[in-house]
């Protein structure tokens, strides 16, 4: 496995694979399980994988994480060499920056769909993501690009930049994993001491508890915000909408075109989940 720190490495890497297809799976590291899932299915769905390791400081707030966002370089490496990984790109700040923050083309999402729910409260966030994401997509050229169904408003964010820009790309969403108490796997889980982690499983009790009424054929989205809000009690919840793959509130669920967010606050630890009808 090759570990590509700056963008002429990263050129020969692909003039010396060129006509092969490439899985790309992009990550701010701290890998666990959940990336594991997408390394796996771009390892076996292409002909190389690359996986990149990147804490984007433009998609964070100034009152958030960044500073004491986990890193955790030499495991992630292993981690990667041991899933099959071909390469991880994973570039300095000036690299993949090079005129500084303030000083370059961005890319702004639509705000109907990037200043709601995460976006109401993280101050340009996904224009960040979405900034960083277009600068890897054109360095990398990937076949295949894969997200997490958990983070569901960038996947989606970044699926209408893809269609909206003409990205010759195909997004692959992949399902959310969760751990032995069905809580989503998430590098912000380590955060949580147990008491917290405790009152968490609310979170994907909510979640289960839509799920089974939506396969049972309820459909109102009232009637499955309210039983899964039930769930949620002790919990502070930021969000628990049914919404469209434009991320906008709808009154029933539209099969394949619909899914449950949920934000809460557990304590200090924000966390987020999803299911997908
Ligand atoms: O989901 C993440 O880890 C990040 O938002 C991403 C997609 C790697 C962009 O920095």
């Amino acid at each position: 496995m090759q570990i590509i720190k700056n963008i002429d490495e990263l050129k020969e890497f692909k003039k010396n694979n060129k006509n092969k297809s490439i899985g790309f799976v992009p990550t701010m590291g701290a890998l666990h399980l959940g990336h594991l899932s997408l390394i796996k299915n771009a390892v076996s769905n292409n002909d190389i994988a690359i996986v990149s390791i990147f804490v984007n400081p433009t998609q964070f707030g100034v009152n958030e994480d960044f500073d004491i966002y986990p890193r955790t370089y030499q495991k992630d490496i292993e981690l990667c060499k041991n899933a099959g990984v071909s390469a991880i790109f994973m570039p300095e700040i000036d690299t993949l920056y090079p005129n500084g923050l303030d000083d370059e083309v961005v890319l702004i999402p639509p705000v109907s769909m990037a200043k709601v729910f995460e976006g109401a409260i993280r101050e340009n966030h996904f224009g960040g993501v979405l900034r960083v994401i277009l600068k890897l997509f054109n360095l990398i050229s990937p076949t295949n690009a894969y997200f997490g169904k958990k983070d569901a408003q960038q996947l989606l964010i970044i699926k209408k930049m893809v269609s909206d820009l003409f990205l010759d790309i195909n997004i692959i969403p992949c399902d959310i994993v969760r751990d032995k108490n069905n809580l989503a796997l998430s590098s912000r889980n380590v955060y949580l001491d147990s008491a917290s982690y405790e009152m968490a499983l609310n979170l994907p009790n909510a979640i289960n508890k839509a799920m089974s009424l939506v396969l049972a054929n309820t459909l109102e989205s009232k009637i499955i915000e309210n039983a899964a809000m039930a769930c949620l009690a002790g919990l502070e919840v930021d969000y628990c909408n049914v919404v469209d793959y434009n991320l906008k509130k709808i009154q029933e669920i539209q099969k394949r075109n619909s899914l449950l967010i949920i934000a809460v606050r557990v304590g200090k630890v924000r966390l987020i989940d999803n299911c997908w009808f």
